[in-house]
């Protein structure tokens, strides 16, 4: 099943950013790599920073508290496979920026 839901506009997430945004009860944060962009979970697998306001490098996020790096296409932390983000599948639609929260 999937369904995609209006998070934000693509104006709204700067290029090399990311920002998370309230949608269907849940935080997503989007992500803006070079005008391709990425939504992921907001929570660190570690102890629940908010990804929201990590470092964007490339295809790579690393979380504001402790530095875990997470890969934005599979969602796996790069030092560990073993922890992973939810990553949810993208569609730009005008500057609209759509994401499937239901299907990953
Ligand atoms: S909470 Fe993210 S690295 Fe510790």
């Amino acid at each position: 099943m999937s369904e995609m839901l209006k998070v934000a506009t693509a104006s709204e997430v700067e290029a090399g950013a990311c920002k998370a945004f309230e949608a269907d009860g849940k935080t997503i944060v989007l992500y803006n790599v070079d005008g391709e962009f990425f939504a992921t979970s907001s929570k660190c697998p570690h102890q629940g920073g908010p990804l929201g306001d990590g470092l964007v490098d490339g295809k790579t996020v690393t979380c504001p508290w402790h530095a875990w790096q997470f890969d934005l296409v599979t969602g796996e932390a790069i030092f560990d496979p073993g922890f992973k983000i939810d990553c949810f599948k993208v569609e730009l639609r005008g500057d609209d920026i759509l994401v499937d929260l239901v299907g990953k």
